[in-house]
């Protein structure tokens, strides 16, 4: 049917009528709270209702071709029953974090008011406070005047475009421009996280330029041999132009020793980049922040929100000792968005990745406004403590084995039973993970250290208790037993 010019067609004016979107948002907020309630009062309640990836195509392709007209609250109602619950307290998993309400509810505000924010003009807002984040963080950190940043989609593009303004700086000519003219590489732990190997790959460094450091029984890098892979990294025709520190790795939370790697960087005036995704937030706990001890002699930092400050993903800031810095990293020209103009901090676009951006800083703001920086430390620091003492339950226990004492809030382990040959040890921890994940009383995961797999689990909800750690590890050990007799 052809509508006049001038109407708004009546479908639109049902998307967007405000009665109904009061309507919807009031029940949607009242579903959340009542989540919220049942998955601190429920433990009883699947952390994850596990089907396989086909089933659940084949449902939700059912769904879609049932009721084209359902209430989106249906819709709603069903995504929270099938979704991965992240604050059920039995959720020891990956490194995501249970978002706050108030952060969730400002995501919500980004959502809706859309200011992209590539633009000072088209994210007013969100352009400013993403300063007076980045500044709480580069305090934080340690830097002084000089320090500023952005914020960025995730740790693995703030990593990305740290190792580009790394090699703005260090290349020795404008790389950006030209292209690289010779075999680049960096030095990185060989636990650090995939995303610093794809970063290096994504510049065409290729396979060569990433040389990958050996690390110690903690899994740490091993700064003694910093030394020799540089020289021969060198010798092999290599420009090494940046070491990246893990503060702290993925697979065991082990951070790296920052103040040799410093003395390293400075002795050989290369970059130094802290991938601190994970573990760098631990600055904001006065008991645990020795463990990032050295971190304001990097020059850039990243950090996650998402991961250890109770942020919605994504939400991530990269921060530079010197500013300056990330001016260089993209010196491109868009005449329709971008200036000319040089030092712009207001106009996102010219130093993120990102063109469109999500107004991510006032989820933090809003945290930080609400509770303050000690929401931080007592996160932090009852996690870190916490999993101290969970450390202490599985060393209680003789059927299972620590695979090294935790620094962070990440423990790896495994059930070796009573004089289990080691050959079959792998299969059963795999075994052990994968009846988990379908059962559904606990979420954890899994890794490899050293050809040996074990059982890894995050303790990233608040709410988890030691008794429920104490209950997890009976559950390990009941599926053990149980493998061992049915085999
Ligand atoms: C140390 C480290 N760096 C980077 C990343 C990637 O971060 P993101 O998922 O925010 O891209 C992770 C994710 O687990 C990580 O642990």
């Amino acid at each position: 049917m052809k509508t006049n010019q001038a109407s708004i067609p009546d479908l639109l004016q049902k998307a967007y009528d405000p009665e109904s979107f009061r309507a919807q948002g009031h029940r949607l907020i009242n579903r959340l709270a009542d989540y919220l309630a049942n998955m601190q009062d429920n433990p009883a309640l699947a952390v994850l209702p596990w089907q396989s990836p086909d089933d659940g195509l084949f449902s939700w392709q059912a769904d879609y071709a049932a009721s084209p007209d359902q209430p989106v609250n249906t819709f709603w109602d069903r995504v929270l029953a099938q979704s991965m619950h992240i604050h059920h307290p039995h959720y020891i998993g990956h490194q995501v974090s249970p978002p706050v309400p108030v952060a969730a509810l400002s995501a919500l505000l980004s959502a809706f008011l859309n200011n992209g924010m590539a633009v000072y003009e088209m994210g007013p807002v969100s352009s400013v406070i993403e300063r007076v984040v980045i500044r709480e963080m580069t305090q934080a950190m340690g830097y002084g005047e000089q320090a500023g940043g952005l914020m960025t989609s995730g740790g693995t593009l703030s990593n990305l475009t740290a190792l580009l303004a790394a090699r703005q700086a260090k290349a020795g000519y404008d790389a950006w421009q030209m292209g690289t003219r010779e075999p680049l590489a960096l030095l990185v732990s060989e636990e650090a996280h995939y995303c610093i190997d794809r970063a290096a790959k994504v510049m065409g460094w290729g396979e060569e330029g990433v040389i990958k450091v050996p690390t110690d029984e903690h899994c740490r890098m091993r700064v003694d041999a910093l030394e020799t892979c540089y020289q021969q990294a060198r010798a092999a025709g290599k420009k090494v132009i940046a070491v990246v520190g893990s503060s702290c790795s993925t697979s065991t939370g082990s951070y790296d020793p920052l103040p040799a790697i410093a003395d390293f960087c400075e002795r050989h005036k290369l970059w130094f980049h802290v991938d601190g995704a994970h573990g760098a937030p631990v600055i904001f706990s006065p008991q645990f922040q020795h463990l990032v001890q050295g971190i304001d002699r990097a020059d850039s930092i990243t950090i996650d929100f998402h991961k250890m400050m109770l942020t919605p993903a994504i939400t991530t800031a990269l921060l530079f000792k010197e500013e300056k810095y990330s001016y260089q990293t993209f010196a491109q020209k868009a005449s329709y968005l971008l200036s000319e103009q040089e030092g712009e901090w207001f106009n996102s676009g010219k130093r993120a990745f990102e063109c469109t951006k999500r107004m991510m800083s006032i989820q933090v703001y809003a945290i930080l406004k609400t509770y303050g920086k000690k929401i931080f430390d007592d996160n932090i620091t009852h996690l870190y403590e916490l999993t101290q003492t969970f450390a202490q339950q599985i060393q209680r226990r003789p059927y299972l084995q620590l695979a090294l004492k935790p620094e962070a809030n990440i423990v790896c382990f495994r059930y070796v039973g009573k004089g289990l040959e080691s050959s079959v040890l792998n299969e059963i921890n795999a075994k052990i993970r994968q009846q988990m994940l379908e059962e559904g009383r606990f979420y954890i995961v899994q890794t490899q250290l050293r050809g040996k797999l074990y059982l890894r689990t995050t303790l990233m909800n608040p709410f988890t208790t030691v008794t429920v750690l104490e209950q997890l590890l009976d559950e390990i050990e009941r599926l053990g037993a149980q493998l061992i007799v049915s085999d």
